[in-house]
């Protein structure tokens, strides 16, 4: 049985936090790899990467059309909202990472956000430079197309083989080194440990002396970085670990 003592939050205390796919796994979204029939019935690279989209945009439209759909029925679980008291208690001194794009962080109330991985509920361009846009809507039949130019409209998704926004690094980095000289925490919750940057972002933080805190339910990969490892579901282990 895992050490379920509360994480110190003392006064200046900094906390980073990295979430994945297993945070959301108790609202009912299921993680990459527990097949649920949505992921196990494509390959990655034909409904989430560019070369995909080229190949086959209805497909990868379809692809989305069906996660918007069930992602628009799941709430966020006491995890989430284990995060967003803790953003509320800290302000400034916390910022959230995620590399999930169901807004559930949001929808429990978390604005010190950064989306690594884009939102679902987000389309942009890949024809003109319009910013991206809030959009809800499926696309089982045709595939929508950029009222400006005429171009694709794609989900606003960081796709497999492509880059993340370098001004969401910026912050996350920034972050990190207005900590120095603060006691800093880095808790990665519901993270299998082998999607970089992200997956990375432990070491960085431990050479910032930072004190580095992992809750999932099972040891990922990169379980070798982390100070205190707490083996457990997130909506049980995040409420106790900030009470
Ligand atoms: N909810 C989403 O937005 C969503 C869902 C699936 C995939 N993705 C994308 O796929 C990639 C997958 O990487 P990843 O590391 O986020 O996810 P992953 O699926 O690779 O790993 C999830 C981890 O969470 C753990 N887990 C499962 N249920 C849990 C629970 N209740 N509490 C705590 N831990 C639990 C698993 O043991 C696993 O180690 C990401 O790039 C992400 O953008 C996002
Ligand atoms: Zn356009």
């Amino acid at each position: 049985m895992s050490d379920l003592s509360p994480l110190r939050l003392d006064d200046g205390v900094r906390v980073l936090a990295l979430t994945g796919a297993g945070v959301s796994a108790e609202s009912g979204i299921p993680t990459f790899r527990d097949g649920n029939g949505l992921w196990e019935s494509h390959r990655v690279e034909d409904v989430a990467s560019p070369e995909g989209f080229a190949r086959d945009p209805s497909l990868v439209w379809r692809f989305y059309s069906l996660r918007r759909e069930a992602a628009a029925s799941c709430a966020p679980n006491p995890g989430h909202r284990a995060l967003a008291e803790l953003e509320a208690r800290l302000g400034e001194r916390f910022l959230l990472a995620t590399q999930n794009v169901d807004g559930l962080h949001r929808a429990a109330g978390n604005e010190r956000l950064v989306e690594m991985h884009g939102n679902l509920f987000t389309t942009r361009c890949s024809g003109c430079d319009r910013p991206p846009f809030r959009d809800e809507s499926l696309h089982f039949d045709a595939i929508p197309r950029c009222e400006r130019c005429g171009a694709m409209l794609r989900p606003h998704i960081v796709w497999f083989g492509e880059t993340l926004d370098p001004a969401d690094l910026a912050r996350i980095e920034d972050f990190i080194h207005e900590s120095r000289g603060h006691r800093l925490v880095f808790l990665a919750a519901g993270t299998s440990g082998v999607v970089y940057p992200a997956a990375g972002l432990v070491e960085v933080c431990k050479r910032a002396g930072a004190e580095t805190v992992l809750v999932n339910l099972e040891a990922p990969a990169n379980v070798r970085a982390f100070d205190r490892v707490i083996e457990g579901r997130s909506g049980a282990v995040l409420p106790a670990l900030f009470g």
